[in-house]
């Protein structure tokens, strides 16, 4: 199997055709040039914009982060932060919260692919695992060794190597923006870069979303032995990012669980999941967004007071600030 880079190489010809919208070209889109309108507004059309400058696609963008109390693979070294929740991804809706997935097959990364087509229906396409090699040695190409390292810190999955889940968050959703498409990097474009881009635009958004710190300020922080209510995690991170979020639990069902016995709130008891959406000015890439509302997308948690868990990191799971 050839290398990541000569998989793309190799299939360049195709890669315009990849793209969300056939009349994409690889012209040069200097998008310091054009008006940044925000994404779902009327602007925001491809027949009046660069859609590689103004997200024309996938413009409810969502900024979405995990709450794992493990990782199944401490004894690799595969660690969850201390006081911090960890990277999802970033992901492209629709304006009206539908979605896609797997938008361009040529840039597919992801060893097992999920759902296994790319309509999630027997009849989609199928999406061909990825059987190439481990996809860290791009940082190394691009000079990002320390992107690599923060990476490897705060995008964390549970039960595969870290940089599957980077992979499959690159392949399933990174293709459904129309910023991301490779015509967008230009006549210049470098195999890779648009991976990159991908995960350091995700980073913005992280950073600029500290779930751990904003429910702190409201002492909901991580216990064994207290339990929080969805309505008060929910208003506690309204309130400091500015919009309601999906607030999402796993986890047994409260009325399988003895407290809940009897109870007809089957909603999930274990805290888990939060996903920030927004409308962004100009490219995704430049991570300057107006949050909102999380809108129909219903919680998964249960709504009885009281009922929800927010666990503590399993021990030894956790690498420390205080020691490098
Ligand atoms: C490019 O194609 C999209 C649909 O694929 C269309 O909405 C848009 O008007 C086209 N843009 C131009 C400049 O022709
Ligand atoms: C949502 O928007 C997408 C893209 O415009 C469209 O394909 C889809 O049919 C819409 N879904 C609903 C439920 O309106
Ligand atoms: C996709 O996965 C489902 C569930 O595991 C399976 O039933 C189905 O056959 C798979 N489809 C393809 C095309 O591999
Ligand atoms: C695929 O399956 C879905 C659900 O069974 C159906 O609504 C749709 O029409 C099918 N699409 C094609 C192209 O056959
Ligand atoms: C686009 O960029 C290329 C270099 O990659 C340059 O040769 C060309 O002049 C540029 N075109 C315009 C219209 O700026
Ligand atoms: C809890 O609710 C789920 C989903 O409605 C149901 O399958 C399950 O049987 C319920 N458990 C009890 C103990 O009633
Ligand atoms: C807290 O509970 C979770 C299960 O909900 C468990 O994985 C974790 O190890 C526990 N933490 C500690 C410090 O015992
Ligand atoms: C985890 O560590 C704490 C103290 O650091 C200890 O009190 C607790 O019993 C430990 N839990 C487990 C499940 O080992």
């Amino acid at each position: 199997m050839k290398f990541v880079y000569l998989a793309i190489g190799a299939s360049i010809a195709e890669v315009a055709n990849a793209a969300l919208y056939e009349n994409t070209t690889s012209a040069n889109h200097t998008c310091s040039i054009q008006t940044p309108y925000l994404s779902c507004s009327t602007n925001a059309n491809p027949g009046l914009v660069d859609s590689c400058c103004v997200e024309t696609f996938g413009g409810l963008v969502m900024g979405t982060q995990f709450w794992d109390t493990y990782t199944g693979l401490e004894s690799k070294g595969q660690l969850l932060p201390e006081r911090s929740w960890t990277i999802h991804g970033l992901w492209p809706d629709f304006c009206n919260g539908s979605y896609t997935q797997y938008c361009d097959l040529s840039r597919q990364f992801d060893p097992d692919p999920s759902p296994n087509t790319t309509n999630s229906l027997p009849n989609g396409t199928v999406v061909p695992a990825y059987g190439g090699p481990d996809i860290s040695p791009v940082f190394e190409a691009f000079g990002k060794r320390d992107l690599l390292e923060y990476m490897n810190k705060f995008w964390i999955a549970q039960g595969t190597p870290n940089w599957e889940l980077w992979a499959h968050e690159f392949s399933k959703h990174a293709t459904c923006f129309s910023t991301f498409d490779v015509a967008c990097y230009g006549p210049q474009y470098r195999e890779n870069e648009d991976i990159i881009d991908f995960f350091e635009s995700t980073i913005r958004y992280f950073k600029k979303q500290p779930t751990w710190e904003w429910l702190a300020r409201w002492d909901i922080t991580p216990s064994n032995s207290t339990t929080y209510s969805f309505a008060e995690i929910r208003d506690a991170l309204a309130s400091e990012y500015g919009a309601v979020p999906y607030v999402g639990c796993s986890g047994p069902k409260y009325n399988d669980t003895k407290a809940g016995r009897g109870s007809s709130d089957n909603g999930g008891t274990v805290f888990n999941e939060v996903w920030y959406f927004s409308h962004v000015f100009g490219k995704p890439q430049y991570g300057d967004y107006v949050p909102t509302d999380v809108g129909s997308f219903a919680t998964t948690c249960a709504k009885t007071p009281g009922a929800i868990r927010y666990p503590s990191r399993t021990n030894g799971s956790e690498w420390s600030r205080n020691k490098p």
